[in-house]
């Protein structure tokens, strides 16, 4: 019998002492710290890191289609009517990205790199052949050279002489390759030979195939590891010097690249994009998962693009007080030489309902339009986005040239890149992910051991309780038996009572 109750005696001392370890580690939070330390060490961008490798290189597919507003009423507008569109597309494009000349800088504390990309057309995820499908469209050249020219009508009248006599028009009609990657504009051909800085080929992505947008300047995150990705300098600038406040000039968050791990659905995501030329952030909308992982999505809201009177930290993108533009719009001129392109979200999203409303055949919609961004929150791996943006040309009369629309935003074309984690980056993801849940969670598994201890013990101590009272029923019982059953009892209560009094 004493065997017996220096077991019971011993149950009751491990399932005390799991009980406690474990709950006092699920308290501390010991492992789910350590690992989220191991997490913040690895995800750093420096040679023979996890994620090295997959930051200059990315693995999954990025997708690039672009659809274009074909105007179907061209000569009614030029009288000022409203425009009407048709949308066409998509065409699209793989889209190929690489980090180019990476290198070490600041004694390995940040790293410089060029962004590379290069576009293959895929005919079988497209509508049509771009190089036979024409859109007829805003000519862009043309009113690039008319905005110049506000405001100085005898100027402005000769130079309407001068594109009549060469065939301009303020709308023009060409190939879906010529309007993406470029043709000889008749009018800055012209142009180019009284002033040689004027390049006479335009296009939307003109000189965008296999190049760069310049050189970055990454944290690499060793510091702090919510600075992992985060852009330092863009073309050797820390801020920019196209908007006339610094909070608009401000270059902060990632290139989209790379993000921070443990993301906090409370935090703005922020993204410098040398498209928009500008920096622009993004909150949490909803739980998403994607391939099995779980994910947080982030999207633009409303005030990013809202005007100054919505938002008054926007108030620096509008640069010429007198030409203010409404909620949804972002006039880029500044930084396109002062050409009057304006970007928002497809068939303005997000904007001013007046915007839609000028144009016939615009219908924005939130599931087709909107530019997100889904993270996994534990490691900050992109597992899918979207960036959706459009481009428009702002019309409107400009004095000495026969042109009676009303100041209209003119979409363009819109652009649609997605990207979508693959197979093998997903299994990488869930194996890592699979690890941190089982660290993090052991202290649990203690808990459970100590919980399962515990039912044993109860069930000893039941089982030694009916046999005492069994034997005190019967006359035949011992009173040695009698004694040892009822002293290692007691001891073992008393002894319980002090360890937790005693650790707690
Ligand atoms: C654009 O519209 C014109 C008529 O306005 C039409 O002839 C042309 O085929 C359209 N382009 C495409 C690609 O649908
Ligand atoms: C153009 O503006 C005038 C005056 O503001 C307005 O009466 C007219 O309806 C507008 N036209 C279109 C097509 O919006
Ligand atoms: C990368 O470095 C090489 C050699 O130093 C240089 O020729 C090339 O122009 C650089 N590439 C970029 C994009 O700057
Ligand atoms: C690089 O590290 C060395 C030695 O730690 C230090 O003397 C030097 O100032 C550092 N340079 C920069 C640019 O941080
Ligand atoms: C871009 O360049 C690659 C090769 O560098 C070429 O295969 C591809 O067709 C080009 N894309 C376009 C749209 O010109
Ligand atoms: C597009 O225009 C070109 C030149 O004007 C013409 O050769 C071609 O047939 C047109 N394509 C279509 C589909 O109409
Ligand atoms: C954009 O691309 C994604 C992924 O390829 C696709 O699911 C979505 O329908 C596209 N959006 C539009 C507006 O075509």
């Amino acid at each position: 019998m004493t065997r017996r109750s220096c077991a019971i005696y011993a149950v009751g001392v491990i399932c005390s002492t799991l009980l406690i370890v474990g709950i006092g580690l699920v308290v501390a939070q010991v492992f789910r710290t350590v690992m989220h330390n191991r997490l913040k060490k690895e995800i750093v961008l420096v040679e023979g890191s996890r994620v090295f490798e997959s930051w200059k290189r990315p693995p999954p597919p990025v997708y690039m289609e672009f659809f274009f507003f074909n105007i179907t009423n061209v000569e009614a507008v030029l009288t000022g009517a409203k425009p009407q569109v048709t949308q066409v597309g998509p065409y699209t494009y793989r889209e190929y990205r690489y980090k180019d000349n990476v290198s070490m800088v600041e004694n390995g504390t940040k790293v410089s790199a060029y962004n590379t990309k290069s576009f293959v057309f895929l005919r079988d995820k497209s509508v049509g052949d771009p190089t036979e499908d024409n859109i007829t469209t805003v000519n862009i050249p043309a009113w690039a050279v008319m905005n110049k020219l506000k405001g100085n009508f005898w100027k402005a009248s000769m130079v309407s002489v001068w594109m009549n006599s060469i065939g301009a028009g303020f709308f023009t009609t060409r190939s879906v390759n010529e309007l993406l990657w470029g043709y000889e504009d008749p009018l800055l051909a012209r142009l180019s030979v009284i002033s040689p800085d004027v390049d006479k080929i335009f296009g939307l992505m003109v000189n965008k195939n296999g190049t760069n947008d310049g050189e970055f300047v990454f944290h690499t995150g060793e510091e702090n590891y919510l600075d992992y990705g985060r852009v330092v300098t863009w073309k050797g600038q820390s801020a920019l010097t196209f908007w006339t406040t610094n909070q608009s000039n401000i270059i902060n968050g990632s290139d989209g690249s790379a993000f921070h791990p443990l993301i906090d659905k409370n935090e703005r995501i922020y993204i410098f994009t040398p498209d928009l030329c500008r920096t622009i952030y993004m909150e949490f909308e909803k739980d998403v998962e994607v391939r099995g992982i779980p994910a947080y999505r982030f999207t633009p809201p409303r005030s990013v693009l809202a005007s100054k009177e919505e938002n008054p930290d926007n108030e620096g993108f509008c640069v010429s007080p007198q030409e203010c533009l409404g909620t949804g719009l972002l006039k880029v001129s500044p930084c396109r030489k002062g050409a009057p392109v304006v970007a928002s979200f497809p068939h303005f999203y997000l904007a001013d309902e007046k915007y839609v409303a000028a144009v016939e055949g615009l219908s924005p919609e939130r599931v087709h339009h909107q530019t997100f961004l889904d993270l996994n929150p534990t490691t900050g791996v992109i597992v899918r986005a979207n960036k959706r943006a459009q481009v428009n040309i702002l019309i409107g009369r400009v004095g000495g040239f026969p042109v009676f629309t009303n100041e209209t935003i003119m979409p363009v074309m819109f652009l649609n890149e997605s990207v979508e984690i693959d197979e093998a980056s997903a299994g990488r993801v869930h194996k890592l992910l699979l690890i941190v849940t089982v660290v993090s969670n052991f202290p649990l598994i203690i808990v459970a051991l100590g919980a399962i201890m515990l039912a044993v013990f109860i069930i000893l101590l039941y089982r030694a309780h009916r046999e005492k009272t069994h034997s005190e029923d019967e006359t035949s019982y011992s009173p040695v038996s009698g004694k040892e059953k009822e002293d290692p009892q007691n001891g073992t209560y008393i002894g319980m009572t002090e360890k937790v009094d005693g650790q707690a």
